[in-house]
């Protein structure tokens, strides 16, 4: 039988490899090659196992491949897109590893957007309890948001991110040099989750965003505001891992906008993650502006920018009942009240923000009629 002092001893080692599992490092990248390399070295393995989705395995694969610290890798690849993140695509790597010999001791690199960082995450994170994993994001949306913090998780009955675990990327590696191949809409998608980082952190990097030229973009200034977008993100991360309080100002517009997304997705008509946020900042600022005071001229220069870049969402009266059944399955909420996250200013965050069903309503007529 353990006596107090043991068991205090061992509360102690739980409590310490959970802080570690946390911890994470974020390279931004000048030389993958040797970037990887040495992250890999510092994961000492016996197999080695890459993680790539349809996409990927096609345009990233073959610039990762060749690497010295790559051979011997298996490849597992899974299909592309926000429709894959299941219990059966899971299943479909749980089995790759197995059969392919993995043990606790292998390694798994996430080549990828962010379905394939949350998912590939989520694989590492359980198979055999856990073995370690590197993220080399390759869309705008995962450098910036997805492949960073630790989150991992499928989508489950119909609602996004339902199955998952905390549990962070040894290393990240970003090389913006992959968004090369990305088309306007997956930048734009990655974009919004940078619009949320300048909202919940400063008036000059919101309006530095508002200001980038999207259609006409120069690469190097990107990367300077991807390093930037990251460390707010981390930040945040660094000072509450599982989300128990001032993280969830990382989940501003996505009260709505997951109601949007998986709305969307139940009607056979997916839309981009990014998009769905965006629509969702519109509604969330709209709210901001009604309960805490956010200032208006804000709220509408952040309206117009994604009226012209994101278009809407189209729904109608009849489905405000659908949104709000949804909207109550958000991870933030706590005793069935939904919980949003509101700006009081560009930077003043306001967690545990409890709307009436009400204001609720009046945000959708907002978002119907006036974008
Ligand atoms: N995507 C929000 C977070 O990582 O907390």
């Amino acid at each position: 039988m353990l006596n107090l002092q043991n068991r205090r001893t061992f509360d102690q080692q739980i409590y310490n490899q959970g802080l570690q599992a946390m911890t994470q490092e974020v390279i931004i990248c000048h030389n993958l090659e040797s970037d990887l390399e040495q992250a890999v070295e510092r994961c000492p393995h016996d197999r080695l196992f890459v993680l790539a989705d349809t996409t990927t395995r096609e345009l990233c694969w073959p610039v990762v491949s060749h690497f010295a610290c790559m051979q011997g890798a298996r490849l597992i690849t899974i299909g592309a897109t926000d429709e894959h993140k299941t219990l059966d695509t899971l299943a479909h790597v749980w089995t790759a590893l197995q059969e392919g010999g993995a043990s606790r001791h292998s390694l798994m690199v996430n080549l990828g957007g962010g379905m394939v960082t949350d998912l590939g995450g989520f694989a590492a994170s359980t198979f055999k309890r856990g073995i370690a994993y590197i993220n080399i994001p390759t869309t705008l949306l995962s450098m910036v948001d997805a492949s960073v913090g630790g989150k991992t998780g499928i989508n489950f009955g119909g609602l996004k991110n339902e199955i998952g675990v905390f549990n962070c990327a040894r290393t990240v590696l970003l090389d913006t040099d992959f968004l090369h191949t990305l088309d306007d809409r997956n930048i734009l998608s990655g974009y919004a989750e940078m619009l949320k980082h300048g909202l919940i952190s400063d008036v000059a990097h919101w309006a530095e965003l508002l200001r980038f030229p999207l259609e006409d973009m120069d690469y190097a200034t990107l990367q300077q505001m991807v390093a930037q977008s990251v460390a707010i993100k981390e930040r945040i991360v660094e000072q509450d891992p599982t989300e128990q309080g001032i993280r969830k100002a990382l989940n501003l517009g996505h009260t709505v906008g997951h109601a949007f997304e998986s709305m969307a997705l139940d009607q056979g008509k997916p839309v981009l993650h990014g998009y769905a946020v965006a629509w969702g900042l519109v509604c969330e600022l709209y709210l901001s502006a009604r309960m805490a005071g956010f200032p208006k001229q804000y709220l509408t220069q952040t309206v117009q920018f994604i009226r012209e870049h994101y278009g809407t969402f189209a729904f109608d009266c009849k489905q405000y009942g659908k949104i709000y059944e949804l909207m109550t399955h958000d991870k933030k909420n706590e005793g069935g009240i939904i919980n949003f996250t509101l700006l009081a200013d560009i930077g003043d965050i306001r967690i545990n923000q409890h709307a009436t069903k009400e204001d609720i309503m009046d945000m959708l007529d907002f978002f119907r009629d006036g974008f």
